[in-house]
């Protein structure tokens, strides 16, 4: 059951160019260099939980690996299966499904993403359903890929766009601070920000993990500074620095929450336990 805003926001259509609009983005661009660099090499199996519009599918699935993405809205899948089919020699699989109750086997796969379904699951017993669910599908060894939105998104995104003084955007701001629970009651006035989610702290993000059964391998800031702080990712002459920033303090925990994305690496234990 998806939330009523949460579908009208995807169903807007948006998601498929998001990542891609006027060039590849920052969080594009740092997900992929962190996913490549934890997951097992081609033709692992990836389940794509929440894999949207196919992003992060297609590059995999060109790549070698053998990935099914599940998405609960109709469109994100319809575009998906358009992907795949846009390149027959890399194919891939996509099928409507929920993040908390996975219809693939016990064990089935080597690597799990969930790269924005935890965002939308407000409640704590349903992102660690989630969480248990790619533990199941995945073989003793996988791991997990989770990503949560930074608690303090919204605070630095307003400042670097200037609206905090907007009494709608501040107390937006004032809301996620106090519990992460991001609401946007007038999605017409504030349409660059996100529909409802809950935004991590990144200590709550390990916990989760680790609460469900994970053994934590990292916990990356995505973007780095360079995301909210200096000329901004639009100057291609600044992107080889802000991709050194992001590197240079990715595990930095006093920075952790500069990044709008934080990756949670967890690994399901040869004996399957925690
Ligand atoms: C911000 S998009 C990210 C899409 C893609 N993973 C990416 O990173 O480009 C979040 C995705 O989570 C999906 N989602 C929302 N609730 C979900 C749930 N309960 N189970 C699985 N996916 C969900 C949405 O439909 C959407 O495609």
């Amino acid at each position: 059951m998806i939330d009523a805003a949460i579908r009208a926001y995807y169903e807007r259509g948006d998601e498929r160019d998001r990542l891609f609009a006027g060039g590849e983005r920052l969080e594009l661009v740092r997900t992929r260099e962190l996913v490549r660099r934890y997951l097992p090499p081609p033709p692992a199996a990836v389940l794509d939980v929440g894999g949207g519009p196919g992003a992060y599918a297609a590059w995999l699935a060109e790549a070698g690996y053998r990935v099914h993405l599940i998405d609960p809205i109709p469109l994100h899948v319809e575009q998906a299966v358009e992907a795949a089919a846009a390149q027959p020699a890399h194919p891939f699989t996509a099928a409507l499904g929920d993040a908390r109750r996975l219809d693939a086997a016990d064990a089935s796969h080597d690597s799990v993403l969930l790269l924005g379904p935890l965002y939308h699951l407000t409640e704590r017993t349903d992102r660690l359903a989630a969480l248990a669910e790619a533990r199941r599908v995945l073989r003793p060894g996988g791991l997990v890929l989770a990503v949560g939105i930074s608690r303090f998104a919204s605070l630095l995104d307003g400042m670097r766009q200037g609206v905090l003084a907007d009494p709608l955007a501040a107390g937006i701001v004032a809301r996620d601070l106090i519990d992460g629970q991001h609401r946007n009651p007038a999605p017409d006035r504030f349409p660059v920000w996100f529909t409802t989610a809950f935004f991590h702290h990144p200590s709550e993000l390990a916990a989760e993990v680790e609460e469900s059964g994970f053994a934590l391998q990292a916990l990356l800031g995505i973007e780095g500074p360079g995301g909210y702080v200096g000329p901004g990712w639009h100057e291609p002459s600044q992107r080889d620095g802000i991709l050194a920033a992001a590197r240079a303090v990715e595990q930095e925990p006093s920075l952790l929450g500069l990044s709008a994305h934080l990756l949670a690496v967890g690994r399901k234990t040869e004996d399957g336990g925690a």
